[in-house]
């Protein structure tokens, strides 16, 4: 009896550890589906620079990638609150979100820009200072492109601000002239007026910014495993063919 007990016992125990090392770990990404060329819908598939390089990180951290799309104002705290791994969601590095996050090694640069109706009396970005044009300047909420309008405009009482969860809403609203322009980052702007016909991005920039990986403060370790594999995808051009891929100048 003693004998087969035993046997069992092992039996199970083997049975646990081979469960255990067939399961890979996860490594869950949250994200905002509405930013081509870094993450977007084609057809029901999430796909996008920012994928394909978190799904390159996670091989080489022997991990397997699960896209988590929500509200782009929710990624932070959700990265905060431990439910997801990392943020990745062509996320600009700012001083705010440094005391509330970990950033990965910077991957690639964001630019902001002005998109306007291509009849739009707006013709440059200082045109949104100007005293008395009181402009309703669209953004997505929670960006940086919100930030620099509050800050610059609404609070300088010089326009307001409107926020969409989604850039294709601020798209439809400038469309429907509900707004004036939309405040975003350089290639979702490309891609809006590629998608839809009578809009124009300002040549005038607003701003340049580093975008970088969000990861939870306590956890350095993922941190440090994510910058080695960064480094190393870096060294051997597979961002840069990934970049490439989505962006053709
Ligand atoms: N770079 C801007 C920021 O970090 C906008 C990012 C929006 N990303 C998205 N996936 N919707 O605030």
């Amino acid at each position: 009896m003693k004998k087969i007990i035993v046997v069992l016992l092992t039996v199970l125990m083997l049975a646990g550890c081979v469960a255990k090392v067939e399961e890979t770990p996860k490594l869950v990404m949250a994200t905002e589906c509405t930013f081509q060329p870094y993450e977007y819908y084609d057809g029901d598939e999430i796909v996008g620079i920012d994928v394909e390089i978190a799904e390159a990180i996670a091989e080489k951290l022997g991990m397997e990638l699960e896209i988590v799309d929500i509200a782009f104002d929710s990624i932070i705290p959700g990265v905060m609150g431990e439910k997801y791994d990392i943020g990745m969601a062509g996320m600009t590095v700012t001083d705010e979100r440094k005391e509330q996050v970990n950033f990965s090694d910077s991957y690639a640069t964001g630019v902001q820009v002005v998109i306007v109706t291509e009849d739009s009396p707006i013709t440059s970005v200082d045109d949104l200072f100007e005293e008395g044009n009181n402009y309703v300047v669209g953004t997505q909420a929670g960006t940086t492109g919100f930030l620099y309008a509050t800050w610059d405009i609404e609070d300088a009482g010089l326009g307001t601000v409107d926020s969409y969860q989604k850039t294709t809403d601020a798209a439809s609203a400038l469309l429907n002239g509900k707004i004036d322009c939309i405040l975003l980052d350089n290639e979702p702007a490309k891609a809006i007026v590629k998608n839809n016909t009578g809009l124009k991005i300002l040549e005038t920039e607003y701003a340049v910014e580093d975008y970088a990986i969000a990861i939870n403060k306590a956890n350095t370790e993922l941190t440090e495993k994510i910058n080695a594999a960064l480094a190393e995808l870096t060294a051997d051009g597979t961002i840069e063919t990934i970049i490439n891929k989505y962006i053709g100048d």
